[in-house]
């Protein structure tokens, strides 16, 4: 992250029930310039949004993979947020020179998540979306990490996942 600051965007339905994007939340939390705001099913203010996105280097999307895509809100937060006259139109391009990452929790294996895998396509692919997105609006495609619970548990006993998530938005 260095120097960075990094904006995480939760886009989570169920702040309570959450596991695992909520003990990621809670790792980006504790690095230094973050800021994390978790999008619910409560409406956005959409200046708002628009302004911690200004104030930020990187833009990081963690969500869980619902039925093999964000879900609701994380996609709701992309359609309300990023405007014509503000991310995009003779007047946007107000994102460019930025970063856009995802980290995404599944509830299935990991090592499932690849084309000849048990779903057939990776993490890479279902994110396309958000990839070709981030090109439309000027953001830096800065890749996908993945999670299930074995592997966030094992970092987390290895004390490595702060590591992991600064290796995500780093240059
Ligand atoms: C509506 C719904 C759809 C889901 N679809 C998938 C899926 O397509 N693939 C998968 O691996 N897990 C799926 N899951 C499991 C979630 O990804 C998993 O519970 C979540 O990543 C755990 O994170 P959390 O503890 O922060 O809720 C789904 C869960 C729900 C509620």
């Amino acid at each position: 992250m260095k120097g960075q600051k990094v904006l995480v965007i939760v886009g989570h339905p169920d702040s309570q029930k959450s596991q695992m994007n909520r003990e990621l939340a809670e790792t980006w939390n504790a690095q230094g310039q973050t800021e994390v705001r978790w999008i619910g099913e409560t409406a956005l203010d959409v200046a708002a949004e628009q302004q911690a996105v200004e104030r930020a280097d990187m833009v990081v999307f963690q969500f869980p993979l619902y039925w093999y895509g964000a879900p609701a809100c994380m996609k709701r937060w992309m359609d309300e947020v990023l405007t014509w006259g503000w991310a995009f139109g003779p007047d946007g391009g107000l994102l460019k020179g930025r970063g856009l990452a995802c980290s995404v929790t599944v509830g299935g294996r990991l090592a499932d998540y690849r084309a000849e895998g048990k779903h057939a396509t990776s993490l890479d692919e279902l994110c396309k979306p958000m990839e070709r997105t981030a090109a439309y609006v000027g953001l830096k495609w800065k890749g996908v990490l993945g999670w299930d619970r074995n592997r966030l548990s094992e970092i987390q006993a290895e004390n490595g996942l702060a590591r992991a998530l600064q290796s995500l938005v780093s240059d």
